[in-house]
């Protein structure tokens, strides 16, 4: 089943790289591009960068790049296609098939489009089941007795597994699917002992198709409808090479335009409670099925919004056991809030008793943001005995800990210290201590990207190309006062000299003052010579024209080092004490000025094409210039750090 070249052709005429990739992650528009955190690996400021006017993406990342098909292609994780008739879905084409799809042609499929495709077969039968006799009587009964619509079933792709050993695998084959992709779409079973002896995994029972984000199913949780205690409740699809648990959450595909909209992403245990939400009117809610949350989980919600609110059933109990997840949320750097229903009651049951209005009005009056809650949950013990209330403290200066953002962690402490009622002083001790000891890297790595980022603005609010110049004019002068001064002085045990040291670093830049650059050409001449000059060698030697220069090289340092000193490095009363100290400072700052001029042409020259009709390629190539030489000045910036101290 090969898509027509018509259909394709419609695909890509009509496909919008901007509508494409903004189902996926929030974009933000800059100059003439969109930018987002890159959805293929994990960034916290945007590097991914979207062109309406090429059609294009590229993440300066991770490299990734290409045009609305490919996106689809890349972020599905499926073939050319696959990726068409998605598209075509998404923009309502019809979609022309080459020729109708024989049994041979499904062996052709690649593995993954063989598993889809496999999964699709089982969710419509499944669904079909559901208007049985059989189906209609214990599955179809089943959902209408918990209150679930017609359309909430059409949604949700709600189905029944007929009670028998093999219906499954029989239709399938029959369909053309061969068993051993039927095996690894974990819709059949071999036989314990004997492993030619295949049965249906899921069997009497009604099933939840589970979605990936662009909604096809990949894999199913299916509930038992009798009480049989030696039986578990849910049996659900094992991992397979489409359907990797850690990264999917239930409901996703359904809530994921709300959960945009709103802002906000509620986070349930099951199946049903997710269901029942919808049938409240809330859609952005999604479940991670009854495993604990996972990073990869994380990540998904974190494309959507950066606000959850778990709900936890109303038992304290079952509360502290879960309450890990809160953490990991936390840690991934999403502001979480959370509801607690009363107790006995979970979303599904309480939204069931009390209707749909009074369940929004409860989410809106109970929900706390995280700190509130936890101390809520401890506030009885902590009350009765003050040795726990400590740990308690601990505890959740702990979680406060985990947050990322500096900033957002001051709020929490701030909050902590009221509700808990001791001195803020006390919580960022603590909250000092736990950062310390678990979070050294963690933070430092925050801290550089803040401090990276603040750069570049300013940066880009000065890049005016003269004033890198004039800033830069003034190390060069730097540099050639070190020559002049202590040009034959040595630097270490082995002898280099002030001049060799300061020239062998900076033969590959080149002085952007006349004046200076002459007087660097100077000094590069002498090395051929092999002679050691002092100052007063220098001024013999040099021809006369350049002997003022030098003289004013040497004064101008005491006029201006009263105002300089220490915030350009110049730092006077040691300079002589640790030449190999101070020509090391001057250097650094004379890369500094001169990475950044480069990085200030980069962005002008990246800032010309934009405007003009310049090929997208070659504002790709100055971007990543630019995103090469960002890198140099951040390193010098944080050497420099180290070395003024
Ligand atoms: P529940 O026990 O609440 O399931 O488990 P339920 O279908 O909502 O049952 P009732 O009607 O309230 O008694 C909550 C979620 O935990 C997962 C499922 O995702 C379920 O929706 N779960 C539970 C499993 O995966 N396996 C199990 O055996 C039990
Ligand atoms: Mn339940």
């Amino acid at each position: 089943m090969t898509i027509s070249k018509l259909t394709s052709d419609k695909v890509k005429e009509r496909a919008d790289i901007v509508e494409v990739v903004g189902d996926y992650v929030p974009l933000k528009k800059k100059g003439q591009n969109m930018w987002a955190c890159c959805p293929f690996h994990g960034e916290k400021t945007p590097s991914f960068s979207i062109s309406p006017a090429k059609q294009i993406y590229k993440c300066f990342g991770c490299g990734k790049a290409g045009d609305p098909i490919q996106f689809v292609m890349d972020i599905e994780g499926i073939g050319f296609q696959e990726a068409i008739r998605h598209l075509a879905g998404k923009y309502g084409i019809e979609v022309e098939e080459d020729e109708a799809r024989t049994p041979e042609q499904n062996l052709e499929q690649n593995e993954r489009e063989s598993l889809f495709i496999a999964l699709n077969f089982a969710k419509d039968f499944f669904v079909k089941n559901l208007q049985t006799d059989e189906g209609r009587s214990i599955g179809l009964s089943y959902f209408k007795e918990r209150g679930f619509s017609p359309q909430i079933i059409d949604k949700f792709d709600l189905g029944y597994a007929l009670d028998g050993w093999d219906n499954l695998l029989k239709s399938a084959k029959a369909a053309g699917f061969e068993e051993d992709i039927l095996l690894k779409a974990g819709l059949i079973l071999q036989k314990e002992g004997d492993p030619s002896r295949l049965y249906d995994r899921f069997r009497g029972r009604v099933t939840f198709a589970i979605h990936n984000i662009s909604g096809k199913p990949i894999g199913f949780g299916a509930r038992i409808l009798t009480k049989d205690k030696n039986q578990p409740k849910y049996i659900n699809s094992p991992e397979t090479p489409i359907y990797h648990k850690s990264d999917v959450l239930y409901g996703m595909f359904q809530a994921k335009k709300a959960i945009r909209d709103l802002d906000n992403c509620f986070l349930v245990e099951g199946y049903t409670d997710v269901i029942s939400m919808h049938l409240s009117g809330i859609e952005n809610v999604v479940s991670s099925s009854g495993t604990s949350l996972t990073e990869g989980q994380i990540k998904l919600i974190k494309r959507f919004t950066n606000q959850v609110t778990v709900l936890y059933d109303g038992d304290a109990a079952g509360i502290k056991a879960s309450i890990r997840g809160i953490d990991l949320l936390l840690e991934g750097g999403l502001n979480v809030k959370a509801v607690v229903f009363p107790d006995g009651d979970d979303p599904d049951s309480y939204s069931r008793k009390v209707g749909t209005q009074a369940f929004q009005d409860y989410l809106k009056n109970h929900s706390r943001d995280f700190i509130g809650f936890k101390i809520g949950l401890y506030q009885e013990e902590f009350e009765r005995d003050p040795i726990r209330k400590a740990e308690v403290i601990r505890e959740i200066v702990q979680s406060i800990g985990k947050i990322p953002d500096p900033i957002i962690r001051s709020v929490y402490a701030k909050e902590a210290s009221g509700l808990l009622q001791i001195e803020e002083e006390i919580i960022h001790a603590e909250l000092n201590k736990s950062l310390i000891k678990s979070q050294k890297d963690h933070f430092q790595k925050a801290k550089d990207e803040v401090e990276a980022e603040e750069k570049l603005e300013e940066l880009i609010s000065t890049s005016a190309q003269v004033s890198f110049i004039e800033k830069l004019s003034i190390h060069e002068r730097e540099i050639l006062r070190l020559m002049s001064l202590y040009s034959a002085e040595s630097l270490d045990e082995e002898g280099k000299t002030v001049l060799e040291y300061l020239l062998s670093e900076t033969l590959e830049t080149k002085f952007q003052t006349a004046n200076y650059e002459r007087i660097y050409n100077l000094f590069r001449g002498l090395i051929s010579t092999d002679k050691k000059l002092d100052l007063k060698g220098l001024l013999n030697t040099f021809p006369g024209e350049s002997k003022n220069e030098i003289i004013d090289l040497v004064q101008q340092r005491w006029e201006v080092s009263a105002h300089w000193t220490g915030r350009h490095g110049i730092l006077v009363p040691t300079e002589k004490d640790d030449l190999a100290i101070s020509s090391y400072r001057a250097l650094l700052w004379y890369k500094k000025r001169y990475v950044e001029k480069l990085m200030a042409e980069a962005s002008m020259n990246i800032k010309s094409s934009e405007g003009s009709n310049e090929d997208f390629e070659k504002i790709l190539v100055l971007q990543s210039i630019y995103l090469e030489v960002k890198k140099i000045q951040v390193l010098l910036s944080k050497e420099l750090g180290i070395v003024i101290g």
